[in-house]
């Protein structure tokens, strides 16, 4: 049995739910080596002085806030709604989902006006609060702590004011979404004392390792062929890390054109090289980009 070793760092991730598989898959992607798959309280990883807490995602922020554990990830929402003295150091490009306002589909809610002086359900209550607060709006808050989405049918709330990624929870209880409260999505969460003790050095190697995974993901590595004559277009077309790479081809007047472009703009610059005169764009993902 593996055993918590007090000088390493600790990590904490949600053991199930929507970001558990996400956040393994990141810390894993950024090279760490652990089992995974029991999801037992914790895993000491193999190649770098780290355990992973497996945990539920409620705790996260607290046990963050406290330095029970040095790092966490954890969706946005939580954070906010805990306002937990924590630093929010990076976000982590999964887990999107907006904190909605949302009412029974064709009922007397139709927009934010029409909530003045009902129910509404969350289990978001501190966050809810301050979003009324800042309209002016007088509405009161029912709190819960699950199934949310039931409760206008139970005649508990008139509206809720819950997370939603896909839309299906909404749909499937024919419940309409009137105004967004907040957008979230995954974060890694860092203890206040963590940053500046004995753990500062570790933190960092993981920071640039994640920082690589996440650069590299946002990024796509292409190699195009183009008429020299084609090059001065290119260049103002295609962004780069720095400037593309060019090549002379064996057949004269030809180079070979190389750049890592941002996922975000892939398509807008493929459009671009094609309607410079390049040809034969050959894509790749990128495994690592270390800046
Ligand atoms: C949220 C929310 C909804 C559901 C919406 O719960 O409370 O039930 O997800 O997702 P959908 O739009 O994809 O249907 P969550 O999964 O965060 O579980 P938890 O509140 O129990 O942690
Ligand atoms: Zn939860």
């Amino acid at each position: 049995m593996e055993r918590l070793n007090s000088d390493n760092l600790r990590i904490a991730v949600q053991s199930s739910g929507r970001l558990a598989d996400d956040s393994v898959a990141l810390l894993q992607g950024a090279g760490i080596d652990f089992d995974a798959y029991s999801r037992k309280l914790f895993a000491s990883a193999r190649n770098f002085p780290i355990e992973i807490l497996f945990v539920r995602d409620d705790n996260i922020p607290e046990y963050v806030q406290d330095g029970v554990a040095d790092l966490g990830i954890v969706g946005r929402n939580l954070v906010v709604e805990r306002q937990v003295e924590v630093d929010e150091v990076l976000s982590l490009g999964f887990g999107h989902c907006v904190l909605v306002i949302a009412a029974p589909r064709g009922g007397p809610i139709a927009t934010v006006d029409d909530i003045t002086e009902r129910r509404i359900a969350t289990a978001y209550p501190a966050t809810l609060a301050r979003y009324l607060n800042e309209r002016g709006i007088c509405a009161s808050i029912v709190e819960t702590a699950g199934a949310t989405e039931l409760t206008p049918a139970l005649d508990v709330a008139d509206a809720i004011c819950d997370l939603v990624s896909t839309g299906t929870t909404l749909r499937v209880n024919d419940l309409a979404p009137i105004d967004t409260v907040l957008a979230s999505e995954a974060v890694l969460i860092a203890h206040r004392g963590s940053r500046v003790d004995a753990h500062e050095r570790d933190i960092n190697r993981l920071l640039l390792r994640l920082r690589s995974l996440l650069a590299a993901r946002q990024t796509k590595y292409i190699m195009a062929n183009a008429p020299v004559d084609a090059l001065p277009r290119i260049r103002s077309v295609l962004p780069g890390l720095r400037s593309p790479t060019v090549m002379p081809l064996d057949d004269e007047g030809w180079v070979a054109v190389h750049a890592a472009i941002p996922e975000e703009t892939f398509w807008d610059s493929i459009e671009a090289l094609r309607e410079s005169g390049a040809s034969e764009i050959l894509v790749t993902e990128v495994e690592k980009l270390i800046q």
